[in-house]
């Protein structure tokens, strides 16, 4: 059974923008054009979750909780989706079941229907209170596989995940390629085996990075997907998906038509070229293709990264080194898909290995952390000779990361205080305590009607500055190594989850 005509996501209000701006645009440059959006009929939105949640803060002076309500007053008829980072929320460390179930809970409140739920480490141990949350609420709970090529990721092992994934509540099921290295006739074979074998619909999404998204959205398409994920083609390609018009263009005509009215899109598409001007400033500087994921199978933001770093340490001319050196650990390392945090885990260890000239010589925590089972379970073991090399005799955790956290709720209550208006505000500092402490504050103390002149100064000085945070373990495991953070600030292409 497939959806017919074909149904599109589009990732406009989420993924495109942080894809192509950095996550900067602002509540205010959506809603103008919401009422439009939602005449489309689109199968959802892609709006919320990912980095939009932290940047909002951080960045915007918005509460981010309010872009989903004021949006939901607008596009009554369409399904709002969001990317929830399984364990991690909307972060970048593991947090306790309560405020993962308190999260969800508001979420499905303020306006999301389709939860896409998904781990760095296809780990379902990571994914499954999660499922659980958005399934106790009523809520669309879409159970992701991250798409990586290694020898243990094989079509059959991803439609075993599919199947974990569908016994712990999932209603649909997204191929995630958020490094845009999914070859056409691969997603074929992948959507087809889906399709017959797991008994769900299925959600295609990639990224335009090595220019083949399109071909492979079709083979998607002709292979019964039900949902494509597309961007305006104002804010498309490049990093973002392909774009939402051509693959319309494209079904015209054939049993698959969408039935989307192209003049209405062009009409949004104008709209969002104008508000993209606003955020130059943000834009990646990438012309065009890059097909460097294709030759290295290393996403392009990780080896912009490895490149700047080994500047910094004026070792340049080892990047070759280097290159050969981050496939070998990320086989010792249990083959991770290379997405935050793996990729920094792994591109970090390489380039120590080379660097200091005697491989784990030198282990930063993280990577000591990633090896005790903080992170989850890779999808191979961890070589044993490497494992001793950076735990020692330790043992790895063989549980769920998330039962070794104490609940916390209570505790972000008690902490925040008064600043907390109500239970979103309570959430938004028990996620992010160090960004979320200076927004409420900023409100309480009335700088609101000032927000976007601040946010608008503060975003021109944060030029070419991606403040994002490392990569953090769990609570329990310890601190980083200072050094290793300052090395290893994640480029604006990491945030593509
Ligand atoms: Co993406």
């Amino acid at each position: 059974m497939t959806l017919n005509p074909v149904q599109l996501c589009d990732t406009i209000l989420r993924d495109a923008h942080q894809s192509l701006l950095a996550t900067r645009m602002r509540t205010d440059d959506m809603l103008p054009i919401a009422s439009k959006l939602d005449e489309v009929g689109f199968w959802s939105v892609e709006m919320w979750g990912g980095a939009t949640f932290d940047s909002a803060m951080r960045f915007l002076n918005e509460n981010p909780w309010d872009r989903v309500r004021s949006l939901k007053r607008l596009m009554p008829n369409t399904r709002f989706q969001m990317l929830l980072r399984g364990q991690n929320v909307v972060g970048y460390k593991h947090y306790p079941d309560d405020v993962l179930q308190a999260f969800v809970k508001q979420s499905k409140a303020v306006g999301i229907d389709v939860f896409r739920v998904f781990d760095a480490l296809n780990d379902v141990r990571n994914m499954e209170a999660a499922m659980r949350f958005v399934n106790e609420v009523g809520g669309h709970a879409q159970g992701s596989i991250c798409y990586t090529i290694s020898p243990v990721h094989t079509i059959s092992q991803y439609v075993i995940l599919a199947r974990q994934l569908r016994d712990l509540g999932a209603n649909s099921i997204a191929i995630k390629d958020m490094a845009g290295m999914i070859a056409p006739y691969d997603t074929y074979e992948l959507v087809g085996e889906l399709k017959t074998k797991v008994g769900l619909p299925v959600q295609f999404h990639t990224h335009y990075t090595s220019g083949m998204a399109m071909a492979s959205a079709l083979k998607a398409v002709e292979a019964g997907v039900d949902i494509v994920d597309t961007a305006i083609s104002s804010l498309s390609g490049l990093t973002a998906q392909p774009p939402t018009e051509s693959l319309v263009a494209i079904l015209r005509g054939t049993p698959r038509d969408t039935g989307l009215n192209l003049n209405l899109l062009a009409e949004i598409s104008g709209y969002f070229g104008e508000v993209r001007k606003k955020y130059q400033t943000f834009e990646s500087g990438l012309q065009g293709v890059d097909v460097r994921v294709l030759q290295f199978q290393i996403p392009g933001g990780m080896l912009s990264n490895l490149t700047s770093q080994l500047r910094q340490q004026g070792a340049a001319h080892r990047y070759e080194e280097v290159l050969a050196e981050t496939p070998r650990v990320r086989e010792e390392m249990g083959f991770p898909p290379l997405v935050t945090p793996s990729s920094q885990i792994v591109g970090t260890q390489a380039t120590l290995n080379v660097v200091t000239g005697q491989r784990y010589k030198v282990v930063p925590e993280e990577v000591k952390n990633y090896v005790r089972g903080y992170y989850g379970r890779p999808p191979a073991p961890i070589d044993p000779e490497v494992r001793k090399l950076v735990i020692g005799d330790e043992q790895p955790i063989s549980c769920r990361p998330a039962d070794l956290l104490e609940p916390g709720m209570d505790k972000a209550r008690q902490d925040v205080g008064e600043l907390a208006r109500d239970e979103q505000d309570v959430i938004s500092y028990a996620l992010f305590p160090q960004v979320a402490r200076p927004f409420l504050e900023r409100r309480a103390a009335g700088a609101d009607e000032h927000a976007a002149v601040i946010a608008a100064i503060a975003a021109s000085l944060a030029v070419q500055v991606d403040q994002r945070p490392a990569a953090r373990p769990c609570q329990k495991a310890g601190q980083g190594v200072n050094s290793w953070k300052q090395a290893w600030r994640p480029s604006r292409q990491w945030t593509n989850l």
